[in-house]
């Protein structure tokens, strides 16, 4: 059949986007029906299922309860940091997220107001998630490894009447109390949230504030049970915060219907899973691979979930993955390259995996940055089944680029996360916005409407949100660079901004420059990300203090390093910095920062013709390798 099969759908869905949606959406219960598949009458803004009403919780719970499902594993949690092993079936989560919906709308939680969770990877995170769908709050998941000043970010820009955390969360053989990061970060923010709901692990008793702060379990023990309320589908459902150019996070809007529809659709067509199979996205809550397929769409398709409570390797070894898989019967794992860049180094021969069968697994997806070859070849040879690698972010929620499993395999091609996914018209343009011919690199845009589930908007920030559709118009910007091949293949070549990837998370070096400018010693500075063979890229800081400053260097340095842990985490990673004399700047005073990514990594550059002066990156080559970068 050759490419016939994915070219029909892929064809009907750019060019008669609302009959190919209306028919998916027909998956989903309604409350009330759609008055129109996709609303374009504010341009750029476009909504999909305008008119339409559902619950999102309802699709996820309810619907599987009254339909066969209530004894069948909703989630397996699996926790080897607490050696753990648990089920929830479809019956009893309904019930837990019912009883804490009940819970949250008793203190006054209703319909469009917002709460945020900070929370580790327990069920309790997946609960609180739902509980807030079913009443129609809106949800902002803040990851658990950001430092207080980051949480102190969101909750001004979210505004939350309620924030839900744990005692504790348990980072391979550390237990990080959650608590005291919570209280400080709310003594940062300017807005206080009415309550806080506090899960107590055994591993950390949290102190708990009369008056505001309240335990879960108190919380939920006389609450009444509460059905769904039913959203509009063009209400939030969530807001995620990601990481921009600068140091303020961009609050990525979801709503409900379109949400709902492209998640489902993507189980059956790009992951080729079926409803009862355990599907396992080895990621986190805090993230939107743990948003979308540890949550909501594995759910929505009536699947198992898994919330793994561990890592790769350590926890205890390099063979975790492995007895998940074979323990639980999961048939479709997905998780970021770095990882299997983790379990490569530790088992490079793969004899941990000898010891268990996985027989079960069908397929692996990775996304979150780029898979490099090497990467790619090894985790076929193991495993002996297809190694999807597919492309997206935060703003679209779902698969942009994959091979779709359940359309139309193609042969995979190394490095490259194959074709665009139905609904998606990615183009490649120049910088005057030209598209660009197969084989050339550029731009990697997508032409406006995107498809249902990704962003209608940044949330009550209409006016940054047009900055991804505004300076090439009719186009969404993703903010990579790219190409597509002869084939019609998509390579994706890494950001075209300042954002980062540091082991599968997306950060931004401008908000690292941000604090490591508020030292007093340093005049000006620049982050990079270098490549980094275990996690991708990581963070490198290139520093000019101010004139007279006298002290040690490695002193002013383990400051930043310090600074860059309190006040973003240390999942940043940042660990290296150089004392320069000055940064390479062109004549206008623009910091040259892609030849200084060149120099970092090793890599030949040419001299740019507007730099203002060329000795500098002299200076830059030397003290790149006293922090061991540069060429060898
Ligand atoms: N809460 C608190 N701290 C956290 C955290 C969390 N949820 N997650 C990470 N951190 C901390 C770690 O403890 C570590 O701190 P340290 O510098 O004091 O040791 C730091 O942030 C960096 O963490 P990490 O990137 O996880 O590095 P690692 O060296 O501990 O582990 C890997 C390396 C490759 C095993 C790990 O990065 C990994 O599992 N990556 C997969 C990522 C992933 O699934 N991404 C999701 C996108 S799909
Ligand atoms: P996030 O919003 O955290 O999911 O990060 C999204 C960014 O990660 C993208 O814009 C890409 O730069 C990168 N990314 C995600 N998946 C891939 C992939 N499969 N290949 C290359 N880069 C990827």
């Amino acid at each position: 059949m050759g490419d016939m099969k994915y070219a029909d759908v892929y064809t009907e869905s750019v060019q008669n986007p609302e009959s190919f949606w209306g028919r998916a959406a027909q998956d989903i219960k309604w409350i009330r029906k759609w008055d129109k598949v996709l609303d374009d009458g504010n341009q750029p803004f476009y909504r999909w299922f305008a008119g339409g009403e559902l619950n999102t919780c309802y699709n996820a719970l309810d619907y599987h309860v009254e339909n066969g499902r209530r004894n069948q594993a909703a989630i397996i949690y699996d926790s080897p940091v607490t050696h753990t092993i648990r089920q929830m079936t479809y019956g009893e989560l309904l019930d837990q997220v019912s009883r804490f919906a009940g819970a949250l709308s008793g203190i006054g939680v209703k319909k469009g107001d917002t709460v945020i969770i900070y929370m580790p990877m327990i069920p309790e995170a997946v609960v609180a998630v739902l509980a807030c769908a079913r009443i129609g709050a809106v949800h902002s998941v803040v990851f658990g490894g950001f430092a207080p000043n980051e949480l102190a970010i969101r909750i001004d820009d979210a505004k939350p009447r309620v924030i839900i955390s744990a005692s504790c969360g348990i980072e391979g053989k550390k237990t990080i109390a959650y608590k005291p990061l919570l209280d400080e970060a709310i003594k940062l923010a300017a807005h206080k949230p009415e309550k806080c709901v506090i899960f107590q692990r055994p591993q950390v008793q949290a102190f708990l504030l009369v008056g505001r702060d309240l335990d879960w379990d108190d919380f939920v023990k006389d609450a009444k049970t509460v059905s769904c309320v039913p959203v509009a589908a063009t209400d939030p459902l969530y807001i995620l915060y990601t990481s921009g150019t600068t140091g303020k996070p961009k609050g990525v809007m979801r709503d409900n219907g379109g949400h709902a529809v492209a998640l489902k659709w993507s189980m059956k067509n790009i992951y080729n899973v079926k409803p009862g199979e355990v599907f396992w996205a080895a990621s986190d809550v805090g993230w939107v691979v743990g948003h979308s397929y540890i949550i909501y769409a594995p759910l929505l398709y009536g699947c198992t979930t898994i919330v793994y409570e561990g890592k790769p390797i350590g926890t205890p070894d390099p063979g975790a993955f492995w007895r998940v898989i074979s323990q639980h019967g999961v048939t479709v794992l997905f998780t970021a390259p770095t990882a299997f860049r983790a379990i490569k180094k530790e088992d490079p021969k793969g004899d941990y995996l000898k010891k268990y069968n996985i027989s079960c697994l069908r397929y692996l997806f990775l996304a979150g940055e780029r898979l490099d070859p090497d990467t790619y070849y090894w985790a076929g040879d193991m495993l002996k089944i297809p190694v999807v690698d597919h492309w997206w972010q935060t703003e679209t929620g779902w698969p942009i680029a994959a091979n779709c499993m359940g359309i139309e395999p193609f042969p995979i091609k190394a490095g490259s996360p194959t074709k665009p996914v139905p609904g998606y018209n990615v183009q490649i343009q120049d910088l005057d916005g030209k598209t660009l011919p197969n084989g050339e690199e550029g731009s990697v845009v997508i032409k406006l409407p995107l498809p249902p589930g990704c962003l209608p908007t940044l949330w009550q920030d209409d006016k940054r949100y047009l900055d991804y559709v505004t300076e090439r118009p009719g186009f969404y910007i993703t903010g990579d660079g790219g190409r597509f091949d002869t084939d019609g293949y998509l390579f994706i070549m890494g950001r075209i901004d300042d954002v980062i990837n540091v082991a599968g998370h997306r950060l931004s070096t401008g908000s690292m420059e941000e604090i490591v400018s508020k030292h007093k010693d340093v005049a000006e500075c620049a982050v990079l990300g270098a490549d980094d063979q275990l996690k991708g890229q990581v963070p490198v800081g290139f520093v000019v203090l101010k004139a007279g400053v006298d002290r040690k260097p490695e002193d002013i340095i383990s400051e930043l390093v310090q600074m860059v842990r309190n006040e973003l985490g240390a999942l940043a990673c940042f660990k290296e910095a150089a004392i320069v004399k000055a940064l390479p700047k062109t004549r206008s005073g623009k910091i040259l920062r892609s030849t200084m990514r060149k120099i970092v990594d090793g890599k030949n550059y040419v001299v740019p013709s507007t730099i203002d002066d060329p000795a500098v990156l002299g200076f830059i080559e030397e003290s790149a390798k006293t922090i061991g970068y540069g060429r060898k």
